[in-house]
């Protein structure tokens, strides 16, 4: 496996790449990532896998300085799980101009974006200029930043992007908890609370299945439940899965989404559900 940090390297390495599968990421890596690593071996070859912490979408206040980076424990799991190259460029190397071109997707300030302002739009510019810069055939991403997939698979379809976009299941520990790099975060009192989210989403999901479509109280419900368990909630938002609006009558593809703050640490997750 080879490390790199520069774009002309990379650009060296890949020249003769026709089938490059891609997994970006902002590094401290679990077993929800290698997971992508492990879909994205299945379509394409080599295996490029990035590590960069975005400054772009992180808004002023939030956790990009305590961010954890790991560097070499992420290279030791990505060589394991069987990854080719590491694309590790630092920010001048990623952001060189004083003014940075940026996307500006399409329900970049819905939900997540609601509460993160120029989260979706640095997301989004990063993920474009890494799509150029690696020029993969398959990109791998997971369903756990449902919103993100979202805004990525529109910007791939409205910029005629000729990449594959490839979705991962979200990668769970035992008691149901999305793995994420911020539950490191979290007091053990909070890893204990944690799982209630998921299981809130699960209950949610079951009462809409069980025939249940007022979707406002559902969701107040849920939201509740939280607060009244310490947890401050962002939103918890029953969705269309083609649109992430709010679903028209009758629509049978839905997602339930939610965010949380838990302590000082941000998680999210969502389900999806069908109606009976
Ligand atoms: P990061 O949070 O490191 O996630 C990298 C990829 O791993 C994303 O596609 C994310 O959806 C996926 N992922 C995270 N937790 C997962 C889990 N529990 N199960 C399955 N997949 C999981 O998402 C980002 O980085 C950044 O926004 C990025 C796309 C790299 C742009 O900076």
């Amino acid at each position: 496996m080879r490390l790199i940090h520069t774009v002309a390297e990379l650009r060296g390495a890949l020249a003769d790449a026709r089938e490059t599968a891609f997994v970006p990421t902002m590094g401290n890596l679990h077993s929800g990532h290698i997971s992508l690593i492990d879909l994205a071996r299945r379509h394409g070859h080599p295996i490029v896998s990035s590590i960069f912490v975005n400054p772009l979408q992180f808004g002023a206040g939030e956790d990009f300085n305590r961010y954890p980076r790991t560097l070499e424990a992420d290279c030791a799991q990505l060589e394991a799980a069987g990854c080719d190259i590491v694309f590790a460029p630092d920010a001048n190397e990623m952001y060189p101009e004083l003014q940075t071109f940026s996307v500006q997707p399409p329900l970049a300030n819905e939900l997540c974006g609601a509460f993160r302002p120029g989260h979706f739009q640095g997301v989004a510019t990063v993920v474009l200029k890494l799509f150029n810069m690696v020029q993969p055939r398959y990109a791998a991403f997971g369903k756990k930043d449902y919103q993100q997939l979202f805004i990525l698979k529109g910007m791939v379809r409205q910029f005629n992007l000729p990449i594959i976009m490839l979705e991962g299941e979200t990668g769970r520990a035992e008691d149901g908890l999305a793995l994420s790099s911020r539950n490191g975060f979290l007091s053990e009192t909070e890893r204990a609370e944690a799982p209630r989210l998921y299981r809130l989403l699960r209950e949610a999901a079951q009462r809409i299945e069980t025939g249940n479509t007022r979707f406002t109280d559902i969701e107040q419900t849920a939201g509740d439940e939280l607060n009244r368990n310490g947890w401050r909630v962002d939103y918890i938002a029953v969705r269309s899965q083609t649109t992430l609006l709010s679903p028209e009558p009758g629509e049978q593809d839905l997602v339930i989404l939610a965010a949380a703050h838990l302590g000082r640490t941000r998680l999210i997750d969502n389900i999806e559900c069908c109606p009976a």
